[in-house]
């Protein structure tokens, strides 16, 4: 009996200290003592000591570092590295990479368990988890767990792992024993972009911070949201209300933060701290002990530094660590807010300067981007990829594209209405975003919906920081398509279909030709084509069309300008019944599937990072690769 006892209070104090097990950029190790930190855009991971201030360690870890975790109190940590399809184990003492796990593709998220044995890792494409054994330093199982899984959360007993898809917002529990999902708590239709879930130490309740994308808004003011959605885990699903959401603007009274990013609980579970990447700030809330209130305003926004990501609170609750990407620092703050105690330098910053005050514009908010606050680039191309969503644009419905490759992909949008990304200078000032711009003087003035005065008005050299907005926008790296056997071999099926693309009885190659599947070109006149999809009665200027890369279009869904295809096989099929979007109908259905499966691994090879159609000013960013186990730190 007394065993038991001891027991559960050492469950309850390791609960109450772990509060906060869940996938961030950065972890704080339970003791409160040391801070791991991915820095995504410079390749490495630091080792920060909590009590000197001071990074111990910034040590190189290849293409995109997403997530860590420490091992207990460490000294080994867990980092996942998103492009290159690893999970390294380093150790914080010798400050080396102890092993490089292959994973499957794009690990984001990891958390481990409390006795330091396992490691569970979200894989954003295609939407799986995978289980570590940490001693034996591999791979052990990997389970299906729905679209798009980046956010990943561990309960306390340590049995069921909470997931949340980017996409959706939806909540899906596994059971860790069997990798089977038991629950789930699917969000509004509204709901995008959730990377992330954190748990209450105590009660059971799961916090998701995320958007809301209202396709249907085409204004500052009404298209996107800041939610917190609250999940109660204990309910069963019979008819109970399960679900809630906030929206956070309302919430602030009339100052609106923009893009939740992550969120993190005080360790007696009883403040909410949220992070808007959007707009530079955070706010605190009250948990209430209440299924309907669930929280209450504490004071107003903070301000906290540029573009925040990450956010932890020490096991006493007395400090609270903030990684602000875009100042390569960690500012440490009073648990109240209400004092900045220190800024720790993590990282060195990426790239150049064009291109990191390129990614501060697109990734902001505030002026000049925008005066109502709501909207930033990146909350429909969340770091260059789509939002998933079809908008319904005053010329039509579209659908957000990528933008990986665009520097050599243009024109630009589906209407080539545009010849250089400045002309977003267009958007920004526009009704979508109201904000001041980056040039100065007045623009061409549009009129009704022919392209003309965006292709008409030159706004390359006329703006240091407009240059700079494009030079990042165009610099989002392609990533080969995980359905492919290795870089440059197809799988069969890719490889008979692969055959039927380059027929000239498909002739899908007429248009989508070159190293980047598109005849589109930068200067006009451009090669715009009807292939019979500009019927929709919104469409104000089709039925002409740019032709889109195929390179990524695994991951693009739903397909053609106005997303009228949901799946690859539709654009093929339903979406084409006069043979007007290269020539189908003659296809048997094995065909269709072996064309799917080629256009599934685009891009099977990295396409030159120079084509007579790439942009003049364009930035090649260094490939980061993982440098071998046993390599140092610096
Ligand atoms: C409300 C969501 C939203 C916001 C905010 C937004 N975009 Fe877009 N973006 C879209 C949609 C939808 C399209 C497709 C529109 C079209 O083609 O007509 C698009 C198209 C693009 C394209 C064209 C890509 C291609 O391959 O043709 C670029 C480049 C782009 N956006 C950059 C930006 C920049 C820079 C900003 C900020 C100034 C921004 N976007 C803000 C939704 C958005
Ligand atoms: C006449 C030129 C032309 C031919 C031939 C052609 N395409 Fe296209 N393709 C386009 C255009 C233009 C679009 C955009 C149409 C739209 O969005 O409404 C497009 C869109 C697509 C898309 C959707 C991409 C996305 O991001 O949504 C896919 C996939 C595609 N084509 C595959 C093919 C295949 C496979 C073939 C051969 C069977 C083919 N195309 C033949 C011009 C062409």
């Amino acid at each position: 009996m007394r065993i038991t006892t001891t027991l559960l209070l050492l469950l309850a104090v390791s609960g109450f200290t772990r509060a906060g097990t869940s996938n961030s950029l950065m972890d704080l190790t339970p003791d409160g003592s040391k801070l791991l930190v991915a820095n995504t855009d410079t390749g490495t991971v630091s080792i920060v000591d909590v009590k000197t201030r001071h990074t111990l360690a910034e040590i190189p870890v290849g293409d995109h570092p997403e997530g860590t975790a420490w091992v207990g109190n460490g000294p080994l940590g867990l980092v996942t590295v998103y492009g290159d399809d690893k999970v390294l184990i380093v150790n914080a003492d010798s400050k080396k990479i102890v092993k490089a796990i292959p994973v499957s593709d794009e690990p984001y998220g990891i958390v481990t368990t409390p006795d330091g044995k396992f490691a569970y890792v979200s894989h954003d494409y295609p939407g799986t988890i995978s289980e570590i054994d940490i001693a034996a330093q591999k791979v052990t199982r990997t389970f299906p767990a729905g679209s798009g899984i980046r956010g990943i959360a561990l309960s306390n007993d340590g049995r069921t792992l909470y997931v949340t898809e980017f996409f959706t917002a939806n909540l899906i529990a596994l059971d860790r024993q069997t990798g089977q999902i038991v629950d789930r708590w699917n969000g509004y239709s509204t709901d995008n972009l959730a990377r992330h879930v954190v748990l209450h130490p105590k009660r059971g309740k799961a916090y998701l911070s995320h958007i809301r994308s209202r396709i249907t808004a085409f204004d500052a003011r009404g298209s996107i949201f800041p939610q917190l959605s609250f999940c109660d885990l204990d309910k069963k699903p019979e008819g109970e209300k399960r679900r809630r959401s906030l929206a956070m603007d309302t919430f602030n009274n009339v100052y609106v933060v923009t893009n939740p990013w992550e969120a993190a609980l005080s360790p007696d579970g009883k403040k909410i701290y949220t992070l808007y990447a959007g707009t530079n700030d955070m706010n605190i809330s009250a948990v209430l002990d209440d299924d309907y209130v669930e929280i209450e305003r504490i004071g107003n926004a903070v301000t906290v530094g540029k573009h925040p990501r990450a956010i932890r609170v020490s096991p006493d609750g007395k400090e609270v660590y903030i990684y602000n990407t875009l100042d390569y620092a960690v500012a440490v703050f009073t648990g109240d807010m209400r004092r900045k105690l220190a800024t720790i330098p993590v990282a060195t910053p990426a790239h150049t300067p064009e291109w990191r005050r390129g990614k501060e514009l697109f990734q902001s908010a505030l002026q000049p981007m925008g005066s109502a606050r709501w909207i930033a680039c990146s909350s429909c191309h969340p770091d260059g990829l789509t939002d998933g969503r079809v908008w319904e644009n005053p010329e039509g419905n579209r659908r957000t594209p990528s933008l990986f490759g665009l520097a050599h992909t243009h024109p630009i949008h589906w209407s080539a209405d545009r010849d250089e990304v400045q002309d977003f200078e267009y958007t920004i000032r526009g009704k979508l975003m109201k904000g001041r711009g980056l040039v100065n003087g007045p623009l061409e003035p549009r009129k009704g919906f022919a392209p003309g005065a965006e292709l008409n008005e030159k706004l390359a050299g006329r703006s240091a920081d407009l240059d700079a907005l494009a030079l990042y926008t165009n610099a989002f790296p392609m990533r080969l398509s995980p359905h492919i056997l290795a870089p440059g071999k197809l799988s069969p099926e890719a490889e008979r279909g692969k055959k039927l693309f380059f027929s000239t009885a498909t002739q899908c190659a007429t248009c989508h030709s070159g190293p980047y599947y598109t005849d589109g070109k930068k200067d006009p006149p451009f090669n715009l084509h009807d292939v019979g999809t500009g019927v929709h009665k919104r469409e104000k200027m089709g039925p002409k069309f740019d032709t889109p890369t195929l390179l990524g279009v695994y991951r693009v869904a739903p397909y053609l300008h106005d997303g009228r295809a949901p799946t690859l096989r539709d654009v093929l099929t339903t979406a084409n019944p006069k043979d007007q979007h290269g020539k189908t109908s003659h296809l048997k259905p094995g065909e269709i599937d072996d064309l799917v499966a080629f256009l599934k691994s685009l891009p099977y090879e990295l396409p030159p990072e120079q084509t007579p159609n790439t942009v003049r000013h364009f930035l090649r960013l260094k490939p980061i690769t993982t440098p071998p186990a046993g390599g140092a730190g610096n």
